[in-house]
């Protein structure tokens, strides 16, 4: 009889690195860059909290690979030339060696936006084709974007590499190709953003090149050892989207790649089906309604045989086990219940505090409401960056405000930095 592994049991993972537990920190923004877009005490601190806390597997926040297309105008950009400024370099360094003080596997997500960067950041974005984020009422926040020319598509891939073999240098236990979420990757891999007739466009296959050439030069660059991940949606939730089946085969694909493991997301700022908004809501299973994307890893789980982590929903230990026991899942990511609780791992590790709440944001616009829920937990992220606990009670009014507040004012900085680059 074959037994399923308990959530803090180790995973090896293909490439002979271990986990030492399967609770994985899921990628959070935490537009805490210090002046010149890079790391510093802020976020030592944060990665401190949960390197503290147990957690098996950290996957930073989205790191830039290009200086003129970010998430947000506090993010941390690496790119070639970054190391070349004295001390930075060290920065990166005390960044990580806080991260895996705990023991835990420490890899930086690197991402490239492609159409979803604010217009207000005052660059023209890029995307596979001449798209446009389309927000109902918020139309004037995204710009329509450049199509990127076969050369430009190529430079990209470059990028990724390069910030990949900075990260190795910098201490870093692997990357995680940010493939999900909207951004350029799952631009490339939908047929509703990528509307391209040569090779990069038009079957799925063609689609798919951006992401597997990214992750071909990300190898070519980096030791064996080190950790090559993707998160992938499985699907954009949105019709004539990037589906299931679409996933299934990308998927099928990244298993000739010396791919290390595979974190199963969804949608996109059009549609944010990664905080569970856009979801059938079937009542009928419950670790479908607190785990959004397990029935599609399940799925997935029937192709890949690479390592599989999913993403979204989880907020008790309960469920946690429930998606362990199912056999498909190797690891459990966590995003939002790690910022209200950096220590969560070892807290369930001895069957304390085994739910997470915080408050709900009810309001009826969609978009709104997303945002606040970013803006909450953001808030609890910066609480950490200044040595402070999270904060049980919080206003999603209040946080969206400050959080507006201070991505003004990191946009002006930004665009200074920006003006200021060769
Ligand atoms: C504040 C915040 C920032 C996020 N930033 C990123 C990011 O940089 N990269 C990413 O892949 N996902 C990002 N996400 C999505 C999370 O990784 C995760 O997929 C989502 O929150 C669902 O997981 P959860 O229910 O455990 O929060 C972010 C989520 C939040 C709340």
């Amino acid at each position: 009889m074959t037994t399923t592994p308990d959530l803090f049991s180790p995973l090896t993972l293909p490439n002979g690195a271990t986990l030492p537990n399967r609770i994985a920190k899921a990628a959070m923004e935490e537009n805490l860059c210090d002046a010149g877009q890079m790391p510093g005490a802020r976020l030592v601190n944060l990665y401190q909290a949960w390197a503290d806390g147990g957690t098996g597997l950290i996957i930073t926040g989205n790191v830039m690979v290009a200086p003129n297309a970010l998430t947000g105008p506090g993010g941390i950009v690496l790119q070639a030339g970054t190391f070349d400024t004295s001390g930075v370099e060290d920065r990166f360094k005390k960044w990580a060696k806080a991260a895996k003080s705990g023991g835990g596997h420490l890899v930086m997500q690197i991402s490239h936006p492609g159409r979803q960067v604010f217009a207000a950041q005052g660059q023209q974005p890029v995307s596979a084709s001449a798209t446009k984020v389309t927000l109902p009422g918020f139309e004037s926040l995204f710009e329509t974007a450049h199509a990127l020319s076969g050369d430009e598509v190529k430079e990209i891939i470059a990028r990724f590499a390069e910030t990949a073999r900075l990260a190795e240098t910098a201490g870093f236990d692997g990357v995680q190709i940010h493939g999900a979420h909207g951004y350029l990757v799952s631009q490339f891999l939908s047929p509703l953003t990528n509307l391209r007739d040569d090779e990069w466009g038009g079957p799925l296959k063609n689609r798919a090149r951006f992401l597997l050439e990214i992750v071909r030069a990300v190898r070519a660059v980096v030791a064996p050892g080190f950790s090559v991940m993707v998160k992938l949606n499985s699907a954009d939730f949105q019709r004539g989207g990037f589906e299931l089946k679409d996933a299934k085969q990308v998927v099928k694909w990244l298993n000739k790649e010396d791919v290390d493991m595979v974190e199963i997301s969804g949608g996109s700022y059009e549609s944010p089906a990664m905080q569970g908004r856009t979801i059938d809501g079937d009542a009928s299973s419950t670790l479908k309604r607190e785990m959004y994307f397990i029935e599609f890893a399940k799925d997935i789980a029937g192709v890949a045989t690479m390592p599989l982590m999913v993403t979204g929903g989880v907020t008790k230990l309960s469920t946690a086990n429930m998606a362990m026991e199912t056999g498909s899942v190797d690891v459990i990511g966590i995003a939002r219940a790690l910022a209200y609780q950096p220590d969560l791992p070892k807290q369930w590790q001895a069957q304390q505090n085994a739910e997470i709440n915080w408050p709900a944001v009810t309001w009826k616009n969609q978009t709104f409401s997303a945002l606040a829920v970013m803006s909450m937990t953001k808030a609890q992220l910066h609480r950490m960056a200044a040595g402070k606990r999270p904060k049980a009670k919080i206003s999603p009014a209040l946080a969206l405000i400050k959080d507006r507040l201070r991505q003004k004012k990191q946009t002006k900085q930004y665009r200074n930095w920006l003006a200021g680059q060769a």
